[in-house]
């Protein structure tokens, strides 16, 4: 078994990476708070830089975005990243960009939290999302922070024979996850659901030790909201082994809390984390406009 303290280390302070940026890590786990990097300016050097600390810290929020930063520059900076997907199940808030999708929660909202749960965006997909870019609009005045797992250290903290028990075993992940709580149709809870496009089930076998297409780095790719079957297990001993890996991801000591703040911008890579929601700020509302970089195959 590796031990927690080592790891951690590892994840977060390793010799500090070459910038000029003002970078502040947020857990031991992972996460950091970036100022000094606009988005609607950066250049090539600034987006390396960028890469590069989204492979050191995994999840990173840019502080201190202009506060007159618009759709088409927003964007725009998320095509530097990859190719943008379109989700064809909602109804883009902004015509002119079907790649923004909007998160809208009013203050008097009821409804489902979306991002409420444990997962990985769209693991489900035969190419799950890569980056995720989030710009918080109308923040609330308290809750609502994006809370992450690092599914590397989830991966490496296992025992060895675990590892080995699961290593080069698949699991399906699928759209209705949850065993049905929460099916894409809930969707028109929060943003404007496109009637138009009949649903359909979508899952996909993954490996459950994922390497990381940049870095090599292994991680424990498995999810609570979409990953349902391990495969050559019946379904008992599934349901065990993701309920004990579910548990495990969300120890206290491999996440971290990013903490929102007005004008800034949460990116984070979905190939070693999940990611939480919290539905925590009733009587507030929350506006975030969400960019999806399309990702590769899971090796
Ligand atoms: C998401 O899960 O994509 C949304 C995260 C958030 O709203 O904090």
């Amino acid at each position: 078994m590796q031990n927690i303290w080592a790891l951690q280390t590892e994840a977060q302070n390793t010799a500090p990476l070459e910038t000029s940026l003002d970078v502040q890590p947020v857990s031991g786990a992972l996460g950091a708070y970036v100022r000094g990097l606009d988005i609607a300016s950066i250049d090539d050097a600034g987006l390396g830089e960028l890469r590069s600390l989204l492979h050191r810290h995994k999840t990173v929020m840019l502080r201190g975005q202009s506060p007159e930063l618009t759709h088409a520059a927003y964007a725009a900076f998320g095509r530097r990243l990859g190719e943008l997907a379109i989700d064809p199940y909602v109804e883009p808030p902004i015509p002119e960009h079907p790649e923004i999708m909007g998160l809208v929660r009013e203050a008097d909202a009821t409804h489902y939290n979306f991002g409420g749960d444990w997962h990985s965006d769209g693991s489900y997909l035969a190419q799950p999302g890569g980056l995720t870019v989030l710009w918080g609009k109308d923040i609330p005045p308290y809750g609502g922070d994006t809370i992450f797992s690092n599914m590397e250290l989830a991966w490496e903290m296992l025992s060895p024979a675990f590892r080995e028990m699961l290593d080069g075993r698949r699991c399906l992940h699928s759209a209705t996850g949850l065993g049905t709580k929460k099916p894409i149709a809930r969707k028109g809870d929060y943003a404007a659901i496109n009637f138009g496009h009949e649903l359909e089930v979508i899952e996909h076998f993954h490996p459950i030790r994922r390497t990381h297409p940049e870095t090599g780095a292994h991680s424990l790719y498995v999810n609570q909201a979409y990953s349902v079957q391990i495969e050559g297990c019946t379904e008992d001993e599934s349901a065990g082994i993701l309920k004990f890996l579910f548990d495990w991801a969300a120890s206290p000591a491999l996440t971290c809390r990013m903490v929102w703040e007005p004008n800034t911008i949460l990116i984070w890579d979905n190939r070693n984390t999940v990611h939480y929601a919290v539905g925590d700020y009733g009587g507030f509302r929350r506006e975030m406009y969400r960019l999806a970089v399309t990702g590769e195959e899971p090796r």
